[in-house]
């Protein structure tokens, strides 16, 4: 049996969390919008195509915001070819497919509505500029009286959409980004539309693009040119990241959440570089607007209209692993306070469906489903004494990885065992919070930790309650199983 420990007190607080790190993405790209949320004549849609099943999923997944249109589309896409009663059909050329305009803008707000979400919105910063941007922003969110808010209200919506958060472009750095641009050519763009943006509402929440990714060989550099060019005007700057079990190595694949944390620390030191520089009072916040477990999986040379791409099969220690880095978004949560699980539904989701078909929780929805039920109030500080495992990607890593979060009415401990044989008794010191019962204890577990949820059993992997876990002289024990994710309620 492994053993780790550590203290929950009160005193060491990383302040109070912001619920929209409990966000999710929807891009136009293979099956996330098209028979993923929107199938007009599937028997569960409504009347405006929307099917009420991801509706209900979505729900109970508890995502908060919502990232749209992408991701890589948004880069050569007309936002006005979605809304009113002409809809062309185009190419997209980021996905090789074929885009109908069915489903854009209104219906996007909408649906966002109807799923109790924030709608987060992307402005195209590939192909198209300051202007572009915004005509949206008068579109979306001009109560009328002006050319495109009255267009809008002819579309049908009186009532603007109220988009709060608008992310400036999405991976400017990648070069397989249309449009794709130099640090100072995207600062300097960024800037300006960013800055004409705040001239119509200086409320905004302005979202900079980072890197495509930690690897990118220009990581670092990019973040400091662009927040020389832009820090006065955005609010945050943008982090994706995605990880996948490779060459038997399950090992630095378990340790993802924790190479997270490495990532945010350096954006982090990145962005209080520039400011300090800037002699700036503003801190720059992080926004992790695309994050997940990503397969490689077939590209799409068809030019077909919504195709089978990024249609990963999640198994249990995938689920494991994003709970591990859903802990560290948590952990980081002083300077992330917003964050997007890439994407929804099909396009590497938790949410899987079949076009006509029933609609599942694939294994991963279900330690976020946790994380953003009780994932509430103020985040502890919590620094485990773990056993540690060697790594071929990042060296040592600890066994254990988590996190507490606490409110009026309860503390809930976030916890994952990355051993994939040995259960671990933990041990955590709670007399500063003066808990002294354990309310509950549930795992996501599996014998078999390549065990997915599919069609004919959409039920195999889900959290289970244990008993066990007890509190005795204000110190709390509980046994972790091998390769898990675990939820404690403690009282
Ligand atoms: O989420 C899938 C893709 O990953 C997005 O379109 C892009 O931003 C990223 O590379």
């Amino acid at each position: 049996m492994l053993r780790a420990s550590f203290t929950l007190d009160p005193a060491f607080s990383i302040g109070q969390l912001d619920r929209r790190l409990f966000g999710s993405f929807v891009e136009h790209l293979g099956r996330c919008v098209y028979s993923g949320i929107y199938e007009p004549g599937h028997p569960r849609a409504d009347a405006r195509g929307f099917r009420t099943d991801v509706l209900e999923l979505t729900r109970e997944l508890g995502v908060t915001t919502v990232r749209y249109p992408g991701g890589n589309f948004v880069s050569g896409y007309r936002w006005e070819d979605g809304v009113g009663p002409r809809r062309p059909t185009r190419l997209d050329p980021a996905w090789r497919s074929i885009e109908t305009n069915a489903f854009g803008l209104g219906e996007f707000a909408a649906w966002a509505r109807e799923a109790g979400v924030e709608p987060m919105m992307a402005v195209n910063l590939g192909t198209r500029g300051v202007q572009e941007a915004c005509d949206l922003l008068e579109y979306a969110n001009h109560p009328g009286g002006t050319a495109l808010s009255d267009l809008r209200i002819e579309h049908g919506d009186a009532e603007p959409y109220g988009i709060r958060m608008w992310c400036l472009g999405n991976e400017m750095d990648g070069p397989w980004q249309t449009g794709h641009k130099s640090a100072a050519e995207y600062g300097s763009l960024a800037q300006q539309t960013a800055h004409a943006m705040r001239m119509i509402d200086p409320n905004l929440e302005l979202v900079l693009c980072g890197s495509s990714n930690h690897e990118m060989p220009t990581f670092a550099a990019w973040e400091s040119t662009v927040l020389e060019a832009a820090y006065d005007e955005v609010d945050y700057i943008s982090l994706h990241a995605y990880y996948r079990e490779e060459d038997g190595d399950p090992a630095t694949f378990l340790a993802a959440g924790s190479a997270m944390e490495d990532f945010i620390q350096d954006v982090v030191a990145t962005c209080d570089h520039v400011r300090a520089k800037r002699k700036a009072r503003k801190r720059i916040m992080l926004s992790f607007d695309e994050w997940n477990v990503w397969y490689a999986g077939p590209g799409n040379d068809t030019w077909e209209q919504a195709p089978r791409i990024l249609e990963n099969v999640y198994n249990l220690t995938d689920a494991v692993a994003v709970g591990s880095m859903l802990i560290g978004l948590l952990r980081q949560s002083d300077r992330v306070r917003a964050a997007s699980l890439a994407q929804l539904v099909n396009v590497i989701a938790p949410i899987f469906t079949e076009p006509g078909g029933p609609a599942w929780r694939q294994t991963i929805f279900h330690p976020f489903a946790q994380a953003a039920r009780y994932g509430r109030g103020e985040v502890l500080r919590v620094e485990p004494v773990s056993p540690v495992s060697e790594t071929k990607g990042y060296g040592e890593a600890a066994l254990l990885h988590a996190t507490a979060v606490r409110d009026d009415e309860r503390t809930t401990v976030f916890a994952v065992n990355r051993s994939l044989t040995e259960p671990m008794e933990l041990r955590i010191d709670v007399r500063g919070i003066e808990a002294t019962r354990v309310v509950g204890h549930e795992v996501l577990a599996d014998a078999d930790r390549f065990a997915t949820n599919t069609r004919e059993h959409p039920d195999r992997v889900r959290p289970y309650a244990v008993t066990g876990a007890a509190i005795d002289g204000g110190r709390l024990t509980a046994v972790l199983p091998p390769l898990s994710w675990n939820v404690l309620h403690l009282s």
